[in-house]
């Protein structure tokens, strides 16, 4: 996996908690850390930190994977700011994910190997969205498409139809606009 992802993961972890807890994770798993974006690495580092990330926070690893990439699309969206322009909302956003973003993505780092994701339009504003990757990160999949949401203002709810874990990972997504914040 690109370090741009366990970038974007460990400033996840800062946001959410600090700095000494990523080098404590770091420890915990045997890593140094040093994370180049454009370095490849070991997708069993990974999963390393989420191991014992679970052990330190009691949380089960697709419920852990899944606020981590949350907290890690403001920070992945920020590194990469010409591909994120150009959506309205979090339906149109994520079918870019598939169109232009992963594709863009793939010419910045030619070894790169993005899911691949299918689309179909249900009623009542539902995007149902299956998920296609032999790292089976469907969670993670799940937090991104949250943090979209957040960008885009909208409430998100998420129901996994089938296969979360597995390589192909169906979900259907509804988005509502919320009312501008006053603040
Ligand atoms: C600003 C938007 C985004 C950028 C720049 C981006 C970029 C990337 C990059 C660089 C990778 C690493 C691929 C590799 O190392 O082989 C990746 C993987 C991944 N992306 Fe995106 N991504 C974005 C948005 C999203 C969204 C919204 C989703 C969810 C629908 C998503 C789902 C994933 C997943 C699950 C992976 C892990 C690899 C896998 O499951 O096969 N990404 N992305």
């Amino acid at each position: 996996m690109k370090g741009v992802i366990f970038n974007a993961v460990e400033d996840a972890v800062v946001d959410l908690y600090s700095e000494d807890v990523w080098d404590d994770l770091l420890d915990a798993a045997n890593l140094d850390g040093h994370y180049t974006s454009l370095g490849e690495y070991d997708d069993a580092e990974l999963l390393s930190l989420v191991t014992a990330a679970c052990e330190m926070t009691g949380h089960q690893p697709d419920e852990l994977v899944k606020i981590l990439g949350r907290h890690a699309f403001p920070h992945l969206a920020g590194r990469y700011p010409e591909l994120v322009d150009g959506a309205d909302d979090t339906h149109a956003f994520l079918r870019r994910v598939n169109d232009i973003i992963h594709p863009e993505v793939l010419k910045l780092h030619p070894d790169a190997k993005p899911p691949e994701f299918e689309f179909e339009d249900l009623p009542h504003n539902v995007l149902r969205i299956t998920y296609k990757s032999e790292r089976r990160l469907g969670a993670l999949a799940e937090g991104l498409i949250l943090g979209a949401g957040d960008r885009f203002n909208e409430d998100v709810q998420i129901t996994v139809v089938s296969g979360m874990g597995d390589a192909i990972t169906v979900f259907d997504v509804k988005a509502t606009k919320l009312a501008p914040s006053s603040v």
